[in-house]
């Protein structure tokens, strides 16, 4: 039996966070072992937002290193810049003409802008490009075009996965034929909204994350910065609603988890310290990732080469689906 397939996308906007790591790439890379694995940098999304070349290209090499590091193997698994494969745009041509306008008008980060505008008394339309708009038909060709089943991400991308599933549906009624295959999300109960140090989902919006890597010095500077309520050191604390100790459970092991709550508890614990456990346990479990992602940074021609590759083979896939595509919407 054939392996079904599982993709995502990182758009490139700056170094990923805990939130997606916790949330996308690392049940990425778990289910890479059981499936068909495609996953890519998403840099032409970031076009909307990141608008200087010099700091593209930087946070590209990011995702890319930030993959690499966190353990996925180029041999096993299929990685790529979604710019690489130019079948990716023709696929959104196609789907563009099954997409009605309403469903773009129904996207929650083309809605959640309107919403920042209109509070601000501007019109709808500003700061709003084309790009932002139709946000939702280009993820959907990364995905289509692959014939992926599994789409491993936060809570949050769940409407658009959605859509794409809406979008691949009206093509396959129209034809007759299961052109394009249904995909799913795959959302970690778990993980599927990370917080950030205000307690609000971690997002780069929000101004909230703490990044997947950085040096220790910062790190322990981001967990010093998470929001706690102002009990004295004395009183007795609640782990259950806490945001250091929301992050902790992440980290750390059972018996780990089980000790910082009886500490919490009992009282006579200051916030310092259980930041410093917070600390703790990130760092640990980061470390060795850290160290594969700054020698994969000082060198970035192994990241060049993977990349090289990945684009070889993916458009080697594409190029078939799209040949087909070509044939059944009669352009060939
Ligand atoms: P951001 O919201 O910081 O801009 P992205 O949109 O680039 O993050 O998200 C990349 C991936 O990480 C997506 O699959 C997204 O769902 C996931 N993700 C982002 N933030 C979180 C979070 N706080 N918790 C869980 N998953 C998240
Ligand atoms: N929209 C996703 C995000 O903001 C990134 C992305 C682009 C993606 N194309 C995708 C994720 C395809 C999954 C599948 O995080």
């Amino acid at each position: 039996m054939e392996k079904k397939i599982v993709l995502t996308g990182i758009k490139p906007t700056g170094m990923p966070h805990l939130g997606n790591y916790l949330g996308a790439i690392k049940p990425a890379l778990e289910l890479a072992k059981s499936y068909e694995a495609r996953y890519f940098i998403a840099d032409y999304h970031s076009l909307n937002t990141v608008k200087d070349a010099d700091t593209l290209k930087n946070y590209i090499y990011e995702v890319a290193a930030v993959w690499l590091a966190c353990g996925l193997d180029p041999d096993k698994v299929l990685i790529y810049k979604q710019s690489a494969v130019p079948e990716t745009f023709e696929l959104t041509t196609i789907i563009n003409a099954f997409t009605s306008k309403g469903l773009m008008n129904r996207a929650h980060a083309y809605k959640a802008q309107v919403d920042v505008n209109r509070e601000k008394k501007k019109p709808d339309d500003h700061n709003i490009n084309m790009g932002l708009f139709t946000y939702p038909i280009l993820m959907a060709a990364d995905i289509l075009l692959f014939d992926a089943e599994l789409v491993p991400v936060g809570k949050d991308q769940k409407q658009h996965i959605e859509m794409a599933a809406d979008i691949a549906e009206a093509v396959n009624r129209n034809y007759k034929e299961q052109l394009l295959t249904i995909p799913k999300p795959f959302i970690d109960e778990s993980t599927k909204v990370i917080i950030g140090l205000d307690g609000r989902k971690m997002s780069k919006s929000y101004d909230n994350t703490i990044p997947l890597f950085c040096s220790e010095k910062k790190l322990k500077k981001f967990c010093n910065k998470i929001v706690t309520n102002s009990q004295d050191v004395e009183e007795p604390k609640d782990p259950d609603t806490c945001n250091v100790f929301t992050l902790y459970k992440l980290f750390a092991t059972q018996d780990q988890q089980k000790t910082l709550a009886e500490t919490y508890k009992a009282g006579g614990m200051g916030w310092g310290y259980a930041k410093g456990e917070l600390f703790t346990v990130i760092n640990d479990s980061i470390k060795p990732m850290r160290e594969k992602y700054d020698a994969l940074m000082a060198d970035k021609s192994y990241i060049d080469q993977v990349l090289n590759e990945g684009a070889k083979k993916a458009r080697v896939l594409a190029g078939k689906k799209l040949e087909a595509l070509r044939h059944a919407v009669g352009v060939k």
